[in-house]
């Protein structure tokens, strides 16, 4: 039985010019929104003495009405100590909508609102399913999650007016603080407290950057291949994109100066290439500021994952050496800690800062306090530092088995590299298998495997396969590989070696 209110809410009324008495409106609304299941099985009906004193009728009417539904098998329970929609209706649930009195078969009008948006959404790319390998999957160990807990009840408990009213769009002070220090300290971002805007995420940044900057037709570089739903968002504001190469140094500045050399701005994912995971070198880099120096472009940075760096030098932000305010910079806590939380930020030049701020508030205001009050706790005791080095070693440990699984038991058909950076590994395949053809078949066996050939859009494809690392402990790696080397090997023999 369940008293979730809702029954209250509805709109009971009374039409006192009607000739229908008033017990009978009121068992005939009843009855509608019971039929069509506005009224769930089990849902509290209000109390006859409730009900009467708010549509104003006599108790009596009221419970005549019940009584009726009662004995018609619709309500369960006993007047007087709580009154149910019952479980065994008496007659077929009618699924439509009740008749208000609009003729039901009226002619939808189609020629009016045609919806804009994007049919195609590949469903790797939301990142739900939990099989091994997807990617975007993060771990959060026992230890996160217990201060988690602890630092959600201490924000609870100190939760007052300020937290519960609206508050400023670019996030709470101690938030913002807290995401300068650590993006100076571990990304070398040049910025104030006062530059950051906390976001539910990436995606939600560079949304905001494409309402600010661009204006629809805008052309805009963006990486071949590259992220899917970064390309999705551009399409949908009516950008132009202009796909340029990737290379062993990360996106071709030359060439997207040749194929595009009107573009208003650039995307680009510098420390780790999304998909391919190349580093931006440092030649590109300064090519890409002077390009953006001289032609007044905008470069939206993505500067996701970089905090799971397994060896080398982490390469320091492009934010940071941007010395002309071309560079927004965005990135997120929802790799680094867990994808449910969505709180990214961005990193805005001084003379965006009013338009983003004004464009975050008109999308959906600000953050939500209590996650801001939690994060911040959590990134100001230390928790995230330790949370990250934490990670940071089993990230790497899955990542070393993944290989060496991949190596022992599926070389005939694929050749991988541990990455030094990030989250998933790129396996590219052998003896002309087409990773498109591998992810069918491995999803039909329970594995998500991410094919890389779709990412690309000009340059010629890759076949690959994305295997997601970080989401799968030991346990679930060594299993997946023997299921994806028979996936493999069914799809083709292997050559006698
Ligand atoms: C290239 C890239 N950027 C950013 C993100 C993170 O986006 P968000 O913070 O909106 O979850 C992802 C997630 O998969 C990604 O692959």
């Amino acid at each position: 039985m369940r008293a979730n209110g809702w029954t209250d809410l509805y709109d009971w009324h009374i039409d006192r010019a009607s000739n229908t008495p008033i017990f009978r409106q009121i068992y005939l609304q009843a009855r509608a929104a019971i039929l069509s299941r506005t009224f769930s099985a089990g849902a509290k009906l209000p109390s006859t003495r409730d009900l009467a004193s708010r549509l104003r009728v006599a108790r009596a009417s009221v419970v005549a009405a019940y009584e009726q539904l009662f004995a018609e098998g619709y309500l369960s329970g006993k007047i007087g100590s709580g009154t149910y929609v019952s479980f065994d209706l008496p007659e077929p649930v009618d699924r439509r909508a009740p008749n208000n009195g609009t003729p039901r078969n009226r002619k939808r009008r189609t020629n009016r609102g045609r919806a804009l948006g994007i049919r195609e959404f590949p469903e790797a790319s939301l990142q739900d399913n939990d099989r091994p390998f997807n990617t975007g999957r993060t771990l959060v160990d026992a230890r996160t999650l217990a201060v988690w807990r602890t630092l959600t009840g201490r924000s609870l408990r100190a939760f007052g007016d300020r937290e519960l009213m609206y508050s400023d769009p670019r996030g709470s002070t101690d938030l913002r603080k807290a995401i300068c220090q650590y993006l100076q300290a571990a990304r070398a971002v040049q910025c104030t407290p006062d530059q950051i805007i906390v976001t539910s995420g990436t995606q939600q940044g560079i949304d905001i950057a494409i309402r600010v900057l661009l204006r629809p037709d805008d052309e805009v570089w963006v990486e071949d291949p590259g992220y899917p739903l970064t390309r999705h968002a551009l399409a949908m504001a009516g950008a132009k994109l202009r796909p340029i190469p990737v290379d062993a140094q990360g996106i071709n500045v030359r060439a997207a100066m040749k194929a595009a050399p009107r573009a208003t701005a650039a995307v680009v994912t510098p420390s780790h290439q999304f998909p391919t995971g190349v580093v931006l070198s440092m030649a590109r880099r300064l090519e890409l500021l002077a390009w953006a120096r001289e032609t007044g472009g905008w470069i939206i940075e993505d500067d996701y994952a970089s905090e799971f760096r397994y060896s080398g030098r982490p390469l320091a932000s492009l934010q940071g050496l941007d010395d002309c305010e071309r560079v927004i910079y965005f990135g997120t806590l929802n790799k680094t800690l867990f994808p449910g939380l969505r709180i990214g930020y961005a990193v805005v030049p001084p003379p965006l800062l009013k338009a983003f701020t004004n464009a975050r508030c008109l999308m959906d205001r600000q953050p939500p306090t209590l996650q801001q009050a939690i994060l911040a706790e959590f990134m100001q005791e230390g928790h995230l530092a330790a949370h990250i080095r934490r990670l940071r070693l089993a990230y790497r440990d899955q990542r070393d088995l993944l290989v060496a699984e991949l190596s022992r038991r599926a070389r005939a058909y694929l050749t991988v590299q541990a990455p030094d950076q990030g989250m998933y590994l790129v396996a590219n395949l052998r003896q002309g298998l087409r990773d498109i053809d591998v992810e069918a078949a491995a999803r039909r066996n329970g594995l998500v495997v991410r094919a890389m050939s779709p990412l690309y859009k000009k340059a010629s494809p890759r076949s690959a396969l994305m295997l997601g690392f970080s989401g799968y402990p030991r346990q679930r790696i060594l299993p997946a590989v023997a299921s994806l080397g028979r996936v493999l090997r069914m799809q083709r023999q292997p050559e006698k070696q």
